[in-house]
């Protein structure tokens, strides 16, 4: 596989990168604990995060030192950037000091930003725009349900894979990338004030792919015959203002157990977590045996050390 230089937006991995990504971190899960791999020994990677986190933040800590590398988790209060050291310094800086930087921040410029003044891998911990390694963890998990080693990326082709909510969120947009790559079906249902942004047409075209995604309102019509259902919180980080007018709006798109009824008798059901029980999701399906949340979050872990491989092993 050619070295990334970056994982900004899903689709900064061709679909054969995908695959190679997939099959690793289907391994890593496999022989976790194995001490022969460590791509990232001698290694100092850095953590920049300006939202919460438990699962993101947790497994790159996690999986940095199961590659053999170190983890240093930066405050932007305590460092000059706090004092309007700009962007283009502090990357420029940070390039002689570490070997990669994995950064949760609200702007999504401000990665790109980084990437392109800096010299080093970046990783896209999520932006207001994308969460790239949640698709991946997520595109893993099915695909162990529906494949095997050697054949993950082949089981997603042409599945069919239902978002309910927020379909202008940093989940909604990752998944029309990572459906394209991945060669699925993505079918977006929310209320039409919340469709997809326009900005991910033009990613799919600059790394020539199809759109795969169609967007409505109609909710059971978009079940039907769906492989996954997948939702996502209504009020997203930095959406808090809004909260009581997303919950009333988006209260149609509930994934219940009509939802599932509509979807195949053995789709499964998704959520990136954190979830609120009650409002995207009812507590029914959250804990039903459809329900694989706790292996997408596992996954993060797995995907995320097969990402890292790729960008740190020089
Ligand atoms: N799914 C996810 O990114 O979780 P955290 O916000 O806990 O990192
Ligand atoms: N859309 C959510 C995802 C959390 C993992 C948020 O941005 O808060």
């Amino acid at each position: 596989m050619t070295q990334l230089s970056s994982f900004l937006k899903t689709t900064d991995l061709s679909q054969a990168q995908l695959g190679e990504v997939l099959e690793l971190a289907a391994r890593f899960k496999a022989n976790r604990g194995d001490p022969s791999t460590k791509p990232l020994d001698g290694q100092t990677w850095a953590l920049l995060f300006h939202k919460s986190s438990t699962r993101t933040r947790i497994s790159f800590e996690v999986g940095i030192h199961e590659l053999g590398g170190h983890t240093m988790i930066l405050d932007q209060n305590s460092m000059q950037t706090g004092r309007g050291e700009t962007v283009e310094d502090t990357a420029k800086v940070l390039s002689r000091y570490i070997h990669g930087i994995i950064i949760r921040t609200f702007e999504h410029q401000f990665i790109e930003d980084i990437a392109h003044f800096g010299s080093i891998p970046v990783v896209n911990a999520l932006t207001d725009a994308l969460h790239p390694c949640q698709i991946v963890s997520d595109l893993l998990t099915l695909a162990e349900r529906w494949g095997e080693p050697g054949s993950l990326l082949d089981s997603l082709k042409g599945r069919k894979l239902v978002f309910f909510g927020d379909c202008a969120s940093n989940m909604a947009h990752s998944w029309i990338l990572g459906g394209a790559l991945a060669g699925m079906e993505i079918v977006l249902c929310g209320p039409e004030k919340f469709a997809p942004k326009p900005f991910v047409n033009d990613l799919l075209k600059e790394a020539g792919l199809e759109q795969t995604y169609t967007f409505t309102s109609d909710v059971l019509a978009a079940a039907k015959a769906a492989d996954a259902v997948y939702t996502d919180v209504w009020v997203s980080m930095g959406d808090e203002d809004e909260r009581e007018q997303r919950l009333q709006e988006m209260a149609p798109y509930q994934v219940n157990a009509s939802v599932m009824g509509a979807a195949k008798p053995d789709a499964f059901f998704l959520h990136c977590l954190p979830a609120h029980e009650g409002e995207e999701v009812s507590s029914e399906v959250y804990k039903s045996a459809q329900s694989i949340v706790f292996d997408e979050a596992e996954n993060r872990l797995h995907a995320q050390k097969a990402i890292l491989s790729f960008l740190g092993a020089r």
